[in-house]
């Protein structure tokens, strides 16, 4: 069976990247600090698949631990989530960003390097491409500035990567990431933001379950037809299996290139309007909103060209964006 090591493994995407994993036989071992995650998912990820994951409570940047944790375990590939992913906050803390995002990356890629582990996967964002100047967005379009010291790390990291495969020959497949969305079926992990939510679907979900007053709507002046921005939503549970999808690629050897990134998205776009009606509509009840300014760094729209991820990978997003939203309200319900 092989290992796995999955950094953050206990976070949003990571827990349900663990799940698909252990359904798939492989081992798995998570490291987490903890710092935006709870301990308790380790239970939860035993009830959903019967098995307990091996767990490290460890810093990334502690280069020590992390030394001696590689050389006590033997790892085939790593998937690698632990990081920072506030983009607002990182306009505020922006030497945190860089610091605990580059440095754990670059830790991870020489203890790689050191011991010729070869297959490495890489949280990337859709973020790299601003806003792009088609629709849908395919893998060629061009990285733009970026427009947050969050979405500058996920850049860099991806240049970090690309350099790294070429010069010792590491396999590493990015996953540029859309909008991550809902939970598990089994309803006992998903999203936990830490105080106030800064992403639209927890904030609705908070905002039906009476936690917050209503929910803003930043901007309904933008070249949309309802005049609200639109996103790809993508079910977490899809977007958990693609991670399998790229490490079997690696593993079997199937890559092109040293380096290569997909994009993991639904191919459909919504706005926020259309997400209000449909969150609505799923959970029987009205949603308060108001419109307000639209928010600093926001684009107009982002959705993703999917065929070289279908093809490529062997991989689709099945979930609609109805069953999404249902999963996140049950979610929310339970908490
Ligand atoms: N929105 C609101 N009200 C809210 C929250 C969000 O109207 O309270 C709107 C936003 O303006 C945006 C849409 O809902 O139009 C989605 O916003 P999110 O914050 O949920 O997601 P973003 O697309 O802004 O950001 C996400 C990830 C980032 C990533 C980025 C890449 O959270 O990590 O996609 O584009 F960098």
């Amino acid at each position: 069976m092989k290992k796995i090591l999955v950094t953050g493994g206990l976070g949003f995407i990571g827990s349900h990247t663990v799940v698909e994993l252990q359904n798939r036989g492989f081992q798995v071992v998570i490291i987490d600090n903890l710092s935006n995650s709870k301990r308790d998912v380790l239970d939860r990820i035993t009830e959903i698949t019967t098995v307990t994951p091996e767990f490290h409570q460890l810093d990334l940047r502690n280069r020590k631990d992390i030394c001696t944790f590689f050389d006590k375990n033997k790892i085939a590939g790593v998937i690698h989530f632990a990081a920072y992913k506030a983009v607002g906050e990182s306009v505020h803390q922006p030497l945190d960003y860089y610091e605990n995002n580059i440095t754990s990356l670059v830790y991870l890629l020489q203890e790689m390097k050191t011991r010729n582990i070869d297959n490495f996967i890489f949280s990337s964002s859709c973020t790299v491409y601003g806003q792009a100047e088609e629709l849908p967005i395919t893998e060629d379009a061009p990285v733009k500035p970026a427009e947050s010291p969050y979405g500058n790390t996920k850049q860099i990291g991806e240049e970090i990567i690309a350099e790294s495969c070429e010069a010792y020959g590491i396999k590493a497949i990015a996953l540029r990431y859309f909008n991550p969305i809902g939970a598990h079926d089994s309803i006992k992990i998903g999203e936990l933001p830490l105080g106030i939510p800064q992403n639209l679907i927890p904030y609705i979900t908070q905002t039906a379950a009476g936690i917050r007053k209503e929910l803003s709507i930043y901007g309904n002046d933008y070249p949309t037809p309802d005049g609200t921005a639109i996103r790809d939503y993508i079910h977490v549970v899809d977007l958990a299996k693609a991670h399998i999808a790229a490490l079997e690629r690696l593993l079997g050897n199937k890559n092109q290139t040293p380096f290569e990134f997909f994009n993991v998205g639904t191919g459909i776009g919504a706005s926020v309007l259309e997400v209000v009606a449909c969150f609505e509509k799923v959970s029987r009840q009205k949603l308060p909103y108001t419109i307000v300014e639209r928010r600093t760094g926001d684009i107009t729209a982002a959705y993703a060209d999917t065929n070289k991820a279908n093809k490529e990978l062997d991989w689709k997003a099945e979930k609609t964006l109805e069953e999404a939203l249902l999963s996140a309200w049950k979610w929310q319900q339970t908490q």
